[in-house]
């Protein structure tokens, strides 16, 4: 069966894959949650480009300055601080550059709309493209236009993937302390309740399930969605929000405004694996954080505890996750909890489970009643992060019928 590395190694795979997912742009990114975006960019653009035509020029220079360096991410726009010295005052753009105060407008313009919404990276690109089709009239051939258009089009969209790569130095400069912060709140919650490492980690893996790591699960329903957090597999089952949400108020008094809660939460599953004595990887960081979460799509795509091998398989390949991952991820499973109504027709009407196994499981898992009464997906170690849970696997003593079809004359005994 698998090992700790084979482990390790989906972990990682697990962040960085459904990752991926989650770095498509889209020209309907903002529709349910700013649909009045364009048109504020718009109007904000038209006073400014009607009052010094200029402008339009000096944000599609602003736009390409930016584009450049690392990508189109706004980074042109921060002011230096104490751990960084910015890209304003670079030879290129010192004396040089201009058009900040207008994209500054815009984005109170927008804040005023959809208050921590939309990214200084997108009203810049949307400035750019408002600024070349504003100057419509100018002496620009139409055919010169649009291949402008197009290639700014391009140039953002190529700019953007680059930029889309996740590394363990993102916020090096930016919020050095990052890794220390998260750690000691997890060190003091992991303290109190050992049990909190297992629930971030699979906190971690439904968020990355359900349209990447992007940190959906922490959202509450609003008006517009109705998110993850109250979806079958979540709804009084998942936990440890409390513990993200104290981790983000420490990291945020150190580093305002700078760090994702998906690549906190990334963080923090890791460091609670390892505080188990479980093993350590390099968290690749730089996740951006969804403005939208989806109820319907966290019911479809978590792994439920009654699926069959088939099941199971079908899902992790959605993900771009082959069979030998999922039979590895499944080895978090050496630690944490689950709920009598996850495991109970397991232990009581499966034939592949260990008689004295399934008798001891129902000594507090009763046929008809506790169903919130809590049993070990590890046997013997429950906090610890180790190889038992595969060896369980093997004595037919796997606590869920999902864990036991990984072990249960299927194409995964043999990992
Ligand atoms: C293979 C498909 C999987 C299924 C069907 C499954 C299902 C479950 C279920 C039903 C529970 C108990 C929930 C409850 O009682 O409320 C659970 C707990 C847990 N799962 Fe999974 N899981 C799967 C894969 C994974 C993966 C890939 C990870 C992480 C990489 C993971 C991490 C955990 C952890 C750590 C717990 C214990 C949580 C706690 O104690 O709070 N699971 N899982």
């Amino acid at each position: 069966m698998a090992s700790l590395m084979q482990t390790l190694v989906a972990l990682s795979l697990l962040s960085m894959f459904v990752c991926d997912v989650r770095g498509q742009l889209s020209s309907t990114f903002y529709a349910g949650t700013c649909p009045s975006l364009q048109q504020i960019v718009r109007s904000t653009l038209a006073q400014a480009v009607n009052k010094e035509p200029r402008m339009a020029a000096s944000i599609l220079r602003l736009f390409f300055h930016d584009c450049f360096v690392n990508g189109c991410d706004a980074s042109i726009l921060l002011d230096d601080t104490a751990a960084f010295t910015g890209e304003k005052n670079a030879f290129p753009n010192r004396n040089s550059a201009r058009g900040y105060e207008v994209i500054d407008a815009i984005k109170s313009n927008v804040e005023a709309a959809c208050r921590a919404t939309v990214s200084c990276a997108d009203i810049l690109a949307l400035a750019a493209r408002d600024g070349v089709a504003l100057l419509h009239n100018s002496s620009m051939a139409s055919f010169i236009r649009r291949q402008v258009i197009l290639t700014l089009f391009a140039a953002a969209l190529v700019l953007c993937t680059a930029r889309a790569q996740l590394s363990p130095a993102f916020y090096a400069s930016t919020c050095p302390n990052l890794l220390r912060i998260v750690r000691s709140t997890m060190v003091q919650a992991v303290n109190r309740e050992p049990r909190i490492a297992a629930s971030i980690l699979r906190l971690f893996f439904h968020d990355c399930f359900v349209n990447g790591c992007d940190a959906s699960i922490l959202l509450d329903d609003t008006a517009t969605f109705t998110g993850e957090k109250n979806a079958f597999p979540n709804i009084n089952s998942a936990g440890g929000y409390e513990v993200i949400d104290t981790i983000k108020s420490n990291v945020e008094a150190a580093c305002q405004a700078t760090v994702s809660c998906a690549d906190i939460l990334a963080l923090a599953a890791s460091d609670g694996v390892a505080l188990l004595g479980g093993p350590t990887w390099r968290v690749q960081l730089g996740r951006r954080d969804a403005t939208t979460a989806s109820q319907s799509d966290a019911n479809s795509k978590l792994p439920g505890p009654s699926s069959s091998l088939a099941n199971l398989i079908s899902l992790f390949t959605a993900q771009g996750l082959s069979a030998r991952d999922m039979t590895a991820l499944s080895g978090a499973h050496t630690i944490g909890q689950a709920r009598c109504t996850t495991f109970r027709s397991h232990i009581y009407s499966d034939a592949d489970v260990d008689p004295s196994f399934a008798a001891l499981r129902q000594q507090n898992c009763p046929s008809a009643a506790g169903d919130d009464n809590l049993a070990p997906l590890d046997l013997q170690t429950p906090n610890r992060f180790d190889n038992e849970y595969y060896q369980n696997l093997v004595a037919k003593k796997g606590l869920l019928h999902s864990d036991q079809e990984l072990f249960n004359n299927g194409t995964q005994d043999s990992w």
